[in-house]
């Protein structure tokens, strides 16, 4: 079993999107995937429109959870919204406030991949979240505040292997709202390989309105507009985490 965090400490980079489509492709291809939402604005339940009673509030607090199946093979947790807040401060008074995501899953079956879906903030939950993963993967909207939000998220995967001695490592920075006809785009992406090298995903999600779309029809990409760059997008990416290259095989028949 894989567990991977969406993460990074600049909001709107595209972490959610990256979930659902992720997840959803995944699952397409056959493996089951758990995608446990970890942000207070519950946005995969929403994308996925449904209204789970217990969530990951309820988790960490009482170990008790709805794990809600939303197509074949792919399940979620919601997160409890606001519950989810006045957990954090339950939590924050015990002594196993970093790795009670970690206890209370250990016992998790079942599953090809757990994906979890982090608030862009430094918290409690997310530190939970980092302990409780082997990968994080980081987007980055090709912008200077969301590539500072990587070395912000960067150092707190670095804290997290020091000081609690987990070793949860960087599955890649992801390149999101890529956008081939302005200049800061390929400048951005340029400047993140310079720096960070091999740790850059080959994927880049390029912009694609049809990814915003599909969420106002609860849809994913796959079901919305499977021939669009960002179905193409996602594809590549589900198949750069699951191989560890996005190359698509080319066949030659007699
Ligand atoms: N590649 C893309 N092209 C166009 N729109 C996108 C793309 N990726 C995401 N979006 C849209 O941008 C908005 C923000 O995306 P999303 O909610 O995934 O970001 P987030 O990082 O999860 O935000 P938050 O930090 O608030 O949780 C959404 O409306 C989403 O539909
Ligand atoms: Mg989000």
């Amino acid at each position: 079993m894989r567990k991977i965090a969406i993460m990074t400490s600049k909001g709107g980079t595209g972490k959610t999107t990256t979930v659902i489509n992720l997840a959803h492709c995944l699952a397409l291809s056959g493996k089951r995937v758990l995608v446990i939402d970890c942000d207070s604005q519950a946005n995969v339940s929403m994308a996925f429109d449904v209204k789970p009673q217990k969530g990951l509030a309820e988790l960490i607090t009482t170990g008790d959870v709805d794990i809600v199946k939303v197509r074949p093979n792919l399940f979620i947790v919601d997160s409890g919204g606001k519950r989810l807040v006045e957990s954090e401060l339950v939590l924050a008074r015990q002594e196993d406030r970093e790795t009670r995501l970690q206890r209370v899953l250990n016992r998790l079956v079942g599953c090809d991949f757990v994906i979890c879906d982090c608030p862009p903030t430094i918290n409690l939950i997310n530190i939970n979240a980092l302990n409780f993963c082997d990968q994080v993967i980081i987007p980055v909207s090709m912008d200077f505040f969301a590539c500072e939000g990587a070395r912000k998220t960067l150092s707190l995967i670095d804290e997290i292997r020091e000081r609690i001695g987990h070793s949860v490592t960087v599955l890649g920075l992801l390149a999101t709202f890529f956008d081939r006809r302005t200049r800061i785009s390929q400048r951005t992406y340029d400047q993140l390989v310079e720096q960070y090298g091999q740790l850059v995903l080959a994927t880049r999600i390029r912009i694609n309105t049809q990814l915003k779309e599909a969420q106002e029809k609860y849809q994913t990409i796959f079901e919305f507009a499977p021939y669009s760059h960002g179905a193409l997008d996602y594809f590549l990416l589900a198949k750069e985490v699951a191989n560890g290259s996005n190359r698509i095989p080319i066949e030659v028949k007699d």
